[in-house]
């Protein structure tokens, strides 16, 4: 086995570290506080093709691996998890389900202005009453001959109101159960489709979670991704890969606290001596050290097996749910470390912590995850 990153995969790293500390880190207070999407600064990330990093160049992607995506999703989500959920959404939600499943005529029309950053791109499953339960769709797209008519609601909507394109699951066949979901493409400005309340989170707040409403959308039958009924596994194996996309994020959030919690012990001053100098702060590190660690195998390993043709359901959510994990109880131990410090919003940790709850959230709980791996172990 070989651990060291390839010439490319360090480039990637050191050109998304750049900018995450330069471009990122000097307002990422301020559109927290304010709940300001990162605007200007999602379109600098698209000039570097960190919106269609794995996309073909021949659809105005980037042409790279999973490997290369989730170490600049890494280096972002250290200082700014808001960025980072828009990023990942656009590039392993939208962009990859596209590009894997979507026809020539919705790659052409679709995926390229989304991978090339001049769109942005959101994905639309949960439901006020199916989160994880994601067979219990109730939004309804009836055949009507020539379109479908879409009606229902979407709940926390990652990129809600700066998406363009909007990938929909909705039931168009009820006796069918989970055989009778499609995936549409919804364009914003449609008529029926309205946008509504955007919600107050308490973490990664500089991204927009909204509500979406349809009120008899036509959706014209061409926007139908794949054959009929293939709504459901789309979204299943859409989010396989999105997970690896979120449990970078988590790992990225756990790394910077630890960044953080160092170069912070190594400064601070207590009973005469650096904090770093202290056993109780010095194993505090370590183990957060070896934890953050930990979760890297697990990330860049569901990353290779994706890159290397490998099954990566199993491994996606054992990254995820381990990653999220580390995210949380490290962010805690971050603050902890920065004593009355930490509980402000100057330096930085406090915003991580809030962030890392949502790593154990979304693109699925940590008890879907285990459900996920548990059928994954004891299928036959
Ligand atoms: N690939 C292909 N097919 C799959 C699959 C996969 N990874 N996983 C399941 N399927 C198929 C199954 O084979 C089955 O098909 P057949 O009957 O033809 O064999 C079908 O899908 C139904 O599967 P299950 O019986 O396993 O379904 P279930 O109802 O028991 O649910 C679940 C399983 C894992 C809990 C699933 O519902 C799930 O993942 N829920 C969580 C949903 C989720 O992650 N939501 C996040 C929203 S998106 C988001 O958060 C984005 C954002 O904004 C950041």
């Amino acid at each position: 086995m070989n651990f060291d990153l390839s010439e490319e995969h360090l480039a990637v790293k050191e050109a998304a570290r750049d900018f995450a500390q330069n471009v990122l880190k000097p307002g990422v207070i301020e559109r927290d506080n304010e709940q300001r999407f990162p605007e200007a600064e999602i379109k600098q990330l698209a000039e570097l093709g960190f919106m269609g990093m794995m996309v073909d160049p021949k659809y105005g992607g980037s042409g790279m691996d999973t490997l290369s995506y989730v170490l600049a999703m890494e280096e972002i989500s250290k200082v700014d998890a808001s960025t980072s959920v828009c990023m990942s959404v656009n590039n392993s939600l939208v962009c990859w389900g596209l590009e894997k499943f979507g026809s020539e005529e919705q790659k052409q029309k679709y995926l390229v202005p989304l991978a090339t950053g001049e769109k942005i791109g959101a994905f639309c499953l949960s439901e006020p009453e199916a989160g994880s339960d994601a067979t219990s769709q109730k939004t309804t797209a009836i055949d009507m001959g020539d379109h479908y008519l879409l009606n229902g609601t979407k709940n926390w909507i990652t990129n809600g109101s700066s998406a363009s394109v909007y990938l929909v699951i909705a039931q168009t066949d009820v006796e069918a159960g989970h055989r009778g979901i499609n995936a549409f493409i919804i364009e914003k400005g449609m008529e029926g489709f309205v946008i509504g309340a955007k919600e107050d989170k308490m973490g990664i707040r500089g991204s927009d979670t909204h509500t979406l409403l349809f009120n008899d959308v036509k959706v014209p039958k061409e926007n139908r991704i794949g054959e009929d009924g293939f709504g459901f596994k789309f979204a299943m194996k859409v989010l396989s890969g999105g997970r690896i996309g979120i449990a970078a994020q988590a790992l990225g959030i756990a790394g910077g606290a630890l960044e953080l919690a160092t170069a912070y012990s190594k400064e601070r001053k207590a009973f005469g001596k650096e904090i770093s100098k202290h056993q109780a702060i010095a194993f505090k590190l370590a183990d957060m050290a070896t934890e953050v660690e930990a979760a890297k195998m697990l990330v860049y390993r569901s990353a290779l097996d994706k890159d290397q043709g490998r099954s990566y359901d199993q491994s996606s959510a054992m990254a995820k749910m381990y990653a999220s994990k580390v995210a949380m109880e490290q962010t805690v131990e971050a603050v902890q470390i920065h004593g009355g410090y930490g509980f402000v919003k100057e330096y930085h940790v406090e915003r991580l912590m809030r962030d890392a709850k949502i790593t154990q959230i979304y693109e699925g709980t940590t008890e879907v995850q285990k459900i996920v791996i548990s059928r994954n172990l004891l299928k036959d």
